[in-house]
């Protein structure tokens, strides 16, 4: 029972429990044993984790990604950013030479938002392309780089290969960098 409470203790505050210097038996025994409380979860304090790479350094920017910069600068005031005042533009280059234009796009039910990304990908396709050549996205303040969420880097890992160079106010980025092992069917 002791071992049940402590169990508990952890769970619901694995920060301050035990506390510091406190001899503890973490129950995990007891948790394997007991379905109806690992169904819960528990940690395990003693699980030294490697601590992660640093991520590949940006490219500099040269002029073409500073212009493709400067549009997705320029469109970005189109955001349609109600509910987080954070707009976002975004421009998509082709092999075609053209550039399509996206902003985010949110809704009152907020998981409907879109993402400036992949409404830039959503206008290129719609209008019959299929291969990019790099992205360049601003958000705000535009001297800060705006990094794509997962799911974007995952949208245009769907149509940039690894070096897809992903343009961002600090320099330039292959895809590879923000999205190792990208999901593929
Ligand atoms: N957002 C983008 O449009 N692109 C990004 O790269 C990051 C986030 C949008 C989504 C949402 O409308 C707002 O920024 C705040 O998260």
């Amino acid at each position: 029972m002791a071992k049940l409470i402590d169990s508990m203790k952890r769970f619901f505050d694995p920060l301050h429990y035990p506390p510091e210097g406190e001899e503890f038996d973490d129950g995990a025994e007891l948790l394997r044993a007991s379905p109806g409380v690992r169904q819960f979860g528990h940690t395990f304090r003693t699980v030294q984790l490697p601590s992660a790479q640093e991520p590949d350094k940006p490219l500099p920017l040269d002029e073409g990604a500073s212009a493709l910069l400067a549009l997705a600068q320029e469109i970005r005031g189109n955001a349609y950013a109600k509910y987080s005042g954070f707009h976002v533009g975004a421009a998509l280059l082709t092999a075609s030479g053209k550039v399509y234009l996206g902003v985010n796009v949110e809704n009152a039910s907020y998981p409907n938002g879109c993402c400036a990304e992949r409404s830039a990908v959503s206008a290129a396709i719609t209008a019959g392309e299929r291969e990019f050549t790099a992205i360049a996205v601003c958000g705000e303040p535009a001297s800060v780089p705006c990094y794509p969420c997962g799911m974007c880097r995952q949208v245009l890992a769907e149509f940039g290969g690894p070096d897809f160079p992903v343009i961002l106010a600090d320099g330039i980025y292959p895809l590879r960098s923000m999205l190792p092992y990208a999901f593929t069917l």
